[in-house]
């Protein structure tokens, strides 16, 4: 059990009005725990939201050793705040950490946390449809050295931010652009952490999906850019023939606790569900001959994501009729309906905030 000390803001900020968008605005508190070699985790407290003092020699402004997580935080009917499956965040900190060289962090540790900063600051969840409060942890490697090595001391953080939908459009279709030139990971890399680099070294590919039109970049292997392995912030799914269709996880792609906890719910409901390698190729054929009914994205701020159209080259496949398909309303709704308690949660994925 973490003690954790906590220091409240003197000034507290106006709550939001009108349309959230995502991650732009922050809350009143923060957690923050220290690491430093020979003593591990220490002075975990929540203070006041407000900027830090770093050397500019901090090892993560160099060399990008540091990792984040996403969860959200809902409100529900009966005024209680939830978190969804925050257990399986703290264990994918923990395989980021080891590839990272950032020390172990306890998973109760983790959740204990997020628990108390969320309950903090737990006025700020907002309950408009479809919003919820955006919580993201992350480890920054803060040792003033500029040798290449891992830092011997670290900050672990966690703020929050009340959040609509990741995507302008909402829950409108969106417009996918499949990457045939740049690449995100390869198995033996990082693709498989949550760690800023891979967010950097995707900026490139996503500047020419939204100059030509397109919401986000879908990416293929990186060995032989032939088959599919996620999309910018999330996992990908296809139904095709009836059958629910993701890349298996590969080392290269983000296991995804929305993908996971959709592979249960279409299992569940007795939909077939394949793990496997999807070629690039096999996609645009099933497209061609119908059999390729939906398309959507999974993850924590983009929730479910219907796509509509999908390009490769100088093809560009729309989805269905380029509208909501079934399932994915229905993943939707489900999905949202247990992380805010409206339906329930068989699978007790939900933790409520104590
Ligand atoms: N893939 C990438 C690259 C992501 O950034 C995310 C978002 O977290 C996901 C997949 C979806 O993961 P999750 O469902 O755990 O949020
Ligand atoms: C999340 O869904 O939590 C993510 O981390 C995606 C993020 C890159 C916006």
């Amino acid at each position: 059990m973490l003690d954790i000390k906590i220091t409240k803001t003197e000034t507290p900020k106006e709550k939001p009005q009108g349309p959230l968008g995502f991650g732009k605005i922050f809350t009143d508190h923060m957690f923050v725990m220290d690491y430093t070699e020979g003593k591990g985790w220490h002075d975990a407290r929540i203070v006041p939201f407000a900027n830090f003092s770093f050397s500019p020699a901090s090892m993560v402004f160099h060399y990008g050793q540091e990792m984040f997580e996403g969860l959200k935080a809902y409100r529900g009917a009966d005024g209680k705040s939830y978190l969804f499956r925050p257990d399986m965040n703290a264990k994918r900190t923990n395989a980021t950490n080891e590839r990272l060289c950032i020390p172990h962090l306890p998973e109760e540790d983790f959740v204990q946390a997020v628990s108390a900063i969320v309950k903090m600051d737990e006025d700020w969840i907002p309950t408009e449809e479809g919003t919820s409060l955006y919580i993201r942890p992350f480890i920054i490697a803060t040792d003033a050295f500029l040798g290449v090595a891992p830092s011997k001391t670290y900050k672990f953080i966690i703020i929050l931010s009340p959040s609509g939908a990741y995507y302008a459009s909402g829950l409108a279709p969106v417009g996918i652009w499949i990457e045939d030139d740049f690449v995100r990971a390869v198995r033996g890399g990082v693709g498989y952490t949550k760690t800023g680099g891979n967010y950097a070294s995707s900026l490139a590919a996503q500047v020419k999906a939204h100059d030509a039109g397109y919401s986000q970049v879908l990416w293929l292997d990186g060995v032989e850019r032939k088959y599919i392995e996620e999309v910018g912030a999330m996992n990908i799914f296809f139904k095709i023939n009836g059958t629910v269709v993701t890349p298996m996880l590969n080392g290269s792609i983000l296991p995804g606790i929305t993908r996971d906890s959709v592979l249960h719910l279409c299992k569940s409901w007795g939909i077939p569900t394949e793990e496997r390698k999807i070629s690039v190729d096999e996609l645009i054929e099933a497209q061609k001959s119908g059999a390729l009914e939906e398309v959507f994205g999974t993850g924590t701020a983009a929730v479910i994501s219907p796509v509509g159209k999908l390009r490769y080259k100088d093809d560009v496949m729309t989805i269905g009729d380029g509208g909501i398909g079934t399932l994915s309303q229905k993943l939707y709704d489900t999905v949202t309906g247990i992380q805010t308690g409206k339906l329930e949660d068989n699978f007790g994925w939900r933790l409520s905030v104590e």
